[in-house]
């Protein structure tokens, strides 16, 4: 799961996937294209509407995302365009590149859609990126499990 900074978007997106996957049999993890926050927890508003659905994120630390992340994990799902460029500039090859999608388009395929930078705005727009990741992980654990 990547985004920019790697405390809103992403590791909200890791903990609702791990939540609805076996932990013995896949690893989840969430990486940003930004070395911002690297350390950090997930931004309080993050961890709050994780809590809120039982999902507890506040261990995670923020890391950037690096070239040796296309070797250890099969699928990269980035949050935004600007987060798909950046990400296919460090792709060294074609497997590299098969391997990172939008997230939004395990719901809507092939559209590209953006799962909105909640940052700069108010709760509400933590609780619309739940939503949105929640349905788009329920998507991707149907089709890994089943
Ligand atoms: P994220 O949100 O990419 O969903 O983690 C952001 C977090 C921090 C910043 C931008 C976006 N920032 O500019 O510090």
């Amino acid at each position: 799961m990547v985004c920019l900074g790697n405390i809103c978007r992403s590791p909200l997106a890791e903990g609702i996937l791990k939540s609805k996957l076996p932990n013995d049999s896949f690893f989840v993890d969430s990486a940003g294209t930004a070395n911002y926050h690297v350390g950090n927890p997930p931004d309080k508003r993050s961890i709050a509407i994780a809590k809120k659905y039982q999902i507890d994120i506040a261990h995670l630390k923020g890391r950037q995302f690096e070239v040796s992340d296309f070797d250890r994990f099969d699928f990269i799902y980035v949050m935004d365009e600007s987060n798909y460029n950046k990400v296919i500039k460090l792709a060294r090859n074609t497997n590299d590149t098969a391997k990172v999608n939008f997230i939004m388009n395990e719901v809507y395929k092939d559209k590209n859609y953006d799962v909105p930078d909640p940052y700069y705005g108010g709760d509400d727009g933590f609780e619309n990126i739940y939503n949105m990741l929640n349905e788009a992980c329920e998507n991707i654990s149907k089709k890994f499990i089943q």
